[in-house]
């Protein structure tokens, strides 16, 4: 039997920004997606015993047998190879956490075990990528890159389609965080090409925006390296404006980002895809993050209290 894992990710900065070539800063969180493949008889039996938001293993159940083939594809193996595969894990199963690039990772890595394939990182990483097509249309590849790596990074897709340009991030000590969940699940494929059409049909609006996205990430970086966890706050407050104006927050979301901001968070935005999915507040210190979390459960939203900058690799 072959095993393998992938790291949860929030994005602090630049989701849907990424898509079009604008830096974003993400981080992998302490928790992650298992997966484990043996050789099966007929077809692909899956086995996803994640945690998950309702109806997420549903929604996503034709992408997954989707990007299971584009992967066995990539790694130049018969899409049709038959596969018994288990997933499961610590990661919930909540849109915006980048469970999809996980999972991805984890059986990509699985398969490589199990059918000994010796992969190396870079290739894992790429064929993960390619799973992530079925899930998110066109990736930024963010998602991957964090799954397979881990840690706290700058991530700047390339648009030749080449290696994109990703560096590690240093924080001073890792930083606590809680990410709320809509309990809604989210189409990230449907919420990035909403995001390109309205792009493409409104540039004098977009432009400047996107503009916008790519200083706060580049401010965003300096603040987090230099320790200054207030103006990454209020960078991230910013970064949630922009996300409202391109289209891709929602009641929800806004609720819990003004739930976290009433409780003293330094900054609170959507993460990941938006439109449903999870939000991401910055808590420095277990106080204020048990705080928030505590708000959270009160009105009967799930969440997960972690912490970014954590050195995993
Ligand atoms: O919702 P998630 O966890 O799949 O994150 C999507 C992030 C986007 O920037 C919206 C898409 C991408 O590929 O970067």
């Amino acid at each position: 039997m072959g095993k393998g894992s992938g790291y949860g990710k929030v994005i602090l900065f630049g989701e849907h920004f990424v898509v079009h070539g604008v830096p974003g800063i993400v981080s992998a969180i302490d928790s992650s997606t298992d997966a484990e493949v043996k050789k099966g008889i007929k077809g692909l039996n899956i086995k996803d015993e994640r945690k998950t938001a309702k109806g997420y293993s549903e929604e996503k159940r034709l992408q997954q047998v989707e990007s299971i083939e584009r992967m066995l594809k990539a790694m130049d193996l018969d899409p049709k190879t038959p596969l018994d595969i288990w997933i499961g894990g610590t990661l919930p199963g909540f849109s915006g956490l980048g469970a999809s690039a996980a999972s991805s990772v984890a059986i990509a890595r699985a398969i490589s075990q199990e059918l000994n394939l010796n992969l190396s990182n870079e290739k894992i990483n790429a064929v993960a990528y390619e799973g992530e097509k079925a899930y998110a249309g066109n990736p930024s590849g963010i998602d991957n890159t964090a799954a397979t790596y881990g840690g706290l990074m700058w991530f700047k897709k390339n648009p030749a389609g080449g290696q994109d340009f990703v560096e590690k991030i240093h924080v001073k000590r890792p930083i606590e965080i809680v990410i709320g969940s809509t309990g809604k699940v989210a189409n990230t494929k449907a919420m990035v090409e909403g995001v390109a059409e309205r792009k493409k049909a409104n540039p004098k609006k977009y432009d400047p925006l996107f503009k916008q996205a790519e200083n706060l990430a580049v401010a965003g970086r300096k603040a987090l390296e230099s320790g200054d966890l207030k103006k990454v706050g209020d960078l991230m407050n910013e970064n949630h404006r922009l996300l409202q104006e391109i289209g891709v927050s929602s009641k929800e979301l806004d609720l819990l980002v003004d739930m976290a901001r009433k409780q003293g968070a330094f900054g609170a935005k959507l993460t990941g895809g938006g439109g449903g999915g999870c939000m991401v507040a910055l808590t420095p210190g277990k106080d204020l993050q048990g705080k928030v979390a505590s708000a959270f459960k009160t009105a009967g939203f799930e969440f997960l209290s972690t912490k970014i900058g954590v050195v995993t690799y």
